[in-house]
Order: C-alpha cells, then sequence, then structure tokens
C-alpha cells in the first residue's frame, strides 16, 4: 500500500476537511506496511489570486493542523509540495499525455472558473493534471480523499493508463480514490445541504473551523438549518431531510459510530434535544485538536524542521520515478 494524499493551505482545516480526508489518513498510520505520503499543496493554492504573506502563514497553520490532528512524521512523509520540484516537472510531462477534453469534464474548474472561463488561470484548468502528478510520483495504490475529489483521482488513473500505453511499459500504478464511507465523505454545509461545507463559502455560519471555540461551536450548531419533525428510527426516512441527514451523518463520524447506531440512539427527539448533543460531542472532539493546534502553530522553528525533513525524504522517493519518466519519453541523454 502507497498511500498519498494533499490538502490545499487556505483558510483553515474544517469540519469536512478533518472528517472526509484528515482523519482517515491518521486512521490509515495504523497501516504498519504501507508507506504515506501528505502534503501541502501550495502549488495548487496560487492558482487563484493569493496574498503570498497569507500563503506562507497558511502553510505553517495547515502544517500545525495535520500535526494537531494526529499526523505523525515518524510514520508519514509529511511536506509542502513546492519543496519537491519533482511534482511541477512529472506534471509537464503529464499535460502532454492529458486531453483537453478529459480536463474540461472537470466539475471542480466549472465550478470555481463560474461564468467567466476566459479569464481563469490556464493552472486553474490544468491543475488535476498537477494533482495526477501529486499521487503518480509516488506510485501511490490509495488516494484518501472526500467524494469531491474522486474525479480528480479517476482523472489521474487515466492520465495513468495513458502514458504507460504511450511508452509501452507498466511504468505508473493506476491510483484508486479511498473514500470513507456514511456522511464523512461528504459533509455538507450547515446553512444548505445541497452544498458542500466548503471553505470558499463566504458564510462563516457554514462551516465548524478547527479553530472555532466551543461556544462559536454551539452557536453554530444551534443555529444550523433544520425541520421541525422529530429524528426517525431508519436511515431511509431522512432521504428528502437533507439537513437532518448531514447532522446526523456528523454526529456518527465524531463519535465514530454508524448513522443507524445514532438513530437508535435519537429516534423521537426533535432538534432542541440533538443539537446540544451533536454540539457536544463535537467538542468533545475538537477541543484537544484545538488546543494542541495552538500551542504548535507559534513554534515556526519546529514546523520548519518538520517540512524540511519531510521534503528531502520525499524528493528522494520521487527521484527514481521522475527519471523513469523522462526517460520513457525520450527525454535526457
Ligand atoms: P481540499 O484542500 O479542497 O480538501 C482537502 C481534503 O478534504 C476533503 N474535503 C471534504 N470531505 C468531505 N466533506 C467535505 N465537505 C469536504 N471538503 C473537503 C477533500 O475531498 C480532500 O480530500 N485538490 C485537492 C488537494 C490535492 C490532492 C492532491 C488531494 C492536491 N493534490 C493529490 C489528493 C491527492 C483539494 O483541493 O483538496
Amino acid at each position: 500500500m502507497r498511500i498519498v494524499s494533499g490538502i490545499q493551505p487556505t483558510g483553515s482545516l474544517h469540519l469536512g476537511n478533518l472528517l472526509g480526508a484528515i482523519l482517515r489518513w491518521v486512521e490509515m498510520q495504523e497501516e504498519a506496511e504501507a508507506s504515506r505520503f501528505f502534503f501541502l499543496a501550495d502549488l495548487h493554492a496560487i492558482t487563484v489570486d493569493t496574498d503570498p504573506a497569507a500563503l506562507r502563514d497558511n502553510v505553517y497553520d495547515m502544517t500545525a493542523a495535520l500535526l494537531a490532528s494526529g499526523v505523525d512524521p515518524d510514520r508519514s512523509v509529511l511536506f509542502a509540495h513546492s519543496d519537491v520540484p519533482a511534482h511541477a516537472e512529472l506534471q509537464w510531462m503529464l499535460g502532454c499525455i492529458a486531453r483537453m477534453g478529459w480536463l474540461s469534464r472537470m466539475t471542480q474548474f466549472k465550478a470555481k472558473s463560474g461564468k467567466n472561463r476566459e479569464k481563469a488561470s490556464v493552472g486553474l484548468y490544468s491543475y488535476p493534471v498537477l494533482q495526477a502528478a501529486d499521487v503518480m510520483l509516488y506510485q501511490a495504490t490509495h488516494v484518501p480523499v472526500g467524494e469531491d475529489q474522486k474525479q480528480h483521482i479517476e482523472l489521474a488513473r487515466d492520465i495513468a493508463d495513458a502514458f504507460n500505453h504511450r511508452v509501452g511499459e507498466e511504468l505508473f500504478t493506476a491510483p484508486a480514490p479511498y473514500i470513507g464511507t456514511g456522511r464523512a465523505a461528504r459533509v455538507m454545509s450547515l446553512r444548505d445541504a445541497s452544498n458542500k461545507m466548503s471553505k470558499s463559502d463566504p458564510s462563516d455560519m457554514s462551516r465548524i473551523n478547527l479553530i472555532d471555540d466551543d461556544d462559536t461551536i454551539r452557536t453554530k450548531i444551534k443555529k444550523a438549518r433544520t425541520d421541525p419533525e422529530p429524528l426517525p428510527d431508519t436511515l431511509d426516512a431522512l432521504d428528502e431531510r437533507p439537513e437532518a441527514r448531514n447532522l446526523v451523518g456528523i454526529m456518527a463520524a465524531v463519535t465514530g459510530r454508524s448513522e443507524d447506531a445514532v438513530l437508535a440512539d435519537h429516534a423521537g427527539q426533535g432538534f432542541g434535544a440533538f443539537k446540544p448533543a451533536l454540539a457536544d460531542a463535537l467538542v468533545a472532539r475538537l477541543a484537544p485538536i484545538r488546543d494542541r493546534l495552538e500551542a504548535l502553530r507559534g513554534d515556526r522553528a519546529h514546523l520548519d524542521s518538520v517540512l524540511d525533513a519531510g521534503a528531502a525524504k520525499a524528493r528522494e522517493a520521487a527521484q527514481p520515478t521522475l527519471e523513469k519518466a523522462y526517460r520513457a519519453l525520450g527525454l535526457r541523454r
């Protein structure tokens, strides 16, 4: 098993990132036979206008957030991908393999570029190719991500297959998305359950951030949109109630239970009773992570040493595959 995944260092970590990806990275550290590469996708962050000083701060803050969540640099290689030039180098080669038509189907580009597609950066359009390079460089077999990244990882599979076909050898492993079960794979906005919880949502009330204090978490859950019905005793009965479904799913994910088990405990309760229980569960899960984050984020020397050591290991791991790719295409003498 080679486990590879990344996160953009924009803003702070939210509950969707944590449940959809980061806590699953942490769980996968228990796999003794696996190697693991987790990175801050800072090259992705510049596909849109980004303030350079803020980006640098965000890389530190996100590194602290990952460490606080349990990513362990002794068991996982943790680095910023701009420190490993092989990502950008392989990206160029893969960009000559991937087809315009494949990229034009990417729903995230359509959503992020909006109506003004002609004004979007070339990097925003082609960044799924960089994402393919990110995982292929380490011959990833498993890419733990939330549901929203599935399409990009499937594209990476197509790119790996097309590269192998072009050079006539099985140089790259086709990576597979590794998506969690239940609501953790797709945590929805607290204000509108038809949208995913996201750092780009203008309303901070739509998401729980790792840096939110206990009172803020309680207020956000109290104000989360719901309906007046009590909770049912079967999951099917939540099909037409997306807000209720989202909160039950969050409760299940933060307490490590199935959604059915949550309903077994809370069936018949209205949200006046369920929401405080959910807020308590969130505070119990998030407060210790937040406290560790606060302690770590000021210690830049420590964060630098973690990122420097990770980058050195990642450069070493990536180099043989990068060289093989150059040679297979007829480059390098
Ligand atoms: P990013 O930074 O948007 O999100 C990081 C991880 O969090 C997951 N996630 C969610 N999961 C469940 N519910 C949500 N509401 C939610 N919001 C975010 C994402 O699925 C992701 O797993 N392009 C990637 C970063 C990246 C990457 C890679 C990922 C760059 N290279 C290579 C995997 C492999 C991104 O923007 O994720």
